[in-house]
């Protein structure tokens, strides 16, 4: 069952000031103005295609509550309930987002489940992206999430998940390097994985396409979605991305995400599907 909806949170207290990941650096701070009308702009485009923007109130000293892929990891399991894994983040300055994701959910009627002591961190959707069509999950792990913590995914879930080691330092996340366009097919920075997984990749897909690595690194493209598997959102600027992705047959719908991007976040991190 494919979410129809789509929850987002206003960027109101969005700024960098930590160094999170490779992309933050305080010498170079986010236009916070620019940032709001890039946010509204993103969020106008997932109402055009027909989804219903559902918004968590920002909370202040959250710097990164923007980022809406990485807290929770909601699922409707195979009785037709809706449960929602509740992340545990790695770095200290995220960790109390998870609490305002809790009670959004448990005010919608979510079941909440907590991982167990021994999992130190997973952060949701950043890492386990959800082939939705055939149920099944891509987990990335080594960097913000931890490879024991599938092992509980799966057993909540009930679905097969297949594990992913992130090698790159820069592609911190499994969304920075790797998008589920339908379930044929998937885009990919190569750099981010090693020769064995690659090769775990191509028996899931008919056609991996890879994104010149340079290309990725400027502006974030495998950090696009495709939450309809024909319309991609992605940062605008990734030419040669979008001219492969046109031939493939997908619309493509360019934004700007560029003072996201400092913070090393794009389109993918700041959403996340519900139903
Ligand atoms: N500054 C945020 C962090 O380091 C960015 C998160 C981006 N989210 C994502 N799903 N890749 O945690």
């Amino acid at each position: 069952m494919r979410p129809d909806k789509i929850l987002m949170c206003p960027p109101d207290y969005f700024t960098v000031e930590y160094e999170g990941n490779m992309f933050m650096d305080l010498k170079n701070p986010p236009d916070i103005r620019k940032a709001k009308e890039q946010w509204n702009n993103l969020k106008l485009i997932y109402t055009k295609l027909g989804f219903e923007v559902i918004l968590i109130p920002p909370a202040k000293g959250f710097p990164d509550m923007v980022f809406t892929a990485n807290q929770s990891f909601p699922f409707v399991n195979e009785n037709g309930k809706l449960q929602v894994i509740l992340s545990k983040m790695k770095n200290s300055q995220r960790k109390d987002e998870v609490k305002y994701f809790k009670d959004f959910y448990e005010q919608r009627g979510y079941e909440i489940l907590n991982l167990p002591e021994e999992i130190e961190f997973f952060e949701s959707m950043g890492d386990a992206i959800m082939d939705y069509k055939r149920n099944i999950i891509f987990g990335g792990y080594g960097q913000r999430s931890q490879r024991e913590a599938y092992r509980i995914i799966e057993n909540y879930t009930g679905l097969e998940v297949v594990t992913l080691e992130l090698i790159n330092p820069y592609l911190y996340h499994l969304d920075t390097c790797f998008s589920i366009l339908d379930n044929n097919n998937v885009v990919i920075d190569e750099t981010a994985f090693s020769s064995d997984d690659l090769k775990k990749i191509q028996s899931y897909f008919k056609n991996v396409i890879v994104i010149d690595r340079k290309e990725n690194m400027n502006s974030f493209a495998c950090n696009c979605h495709c939450p309809d598997g024909k319309n991609v959102i992605v940062q605008s600027g990734a030419d040669n991305f979008t001219h492969k992705l046109q031939t493939e047959g997908f619309n493509i719908i360019e934004t700007d995400t560029s003072e996201f991007i400092k913070s090393g976040g794009s389109v993918f991190c700041m959403k996340m599907m519900l139903w």
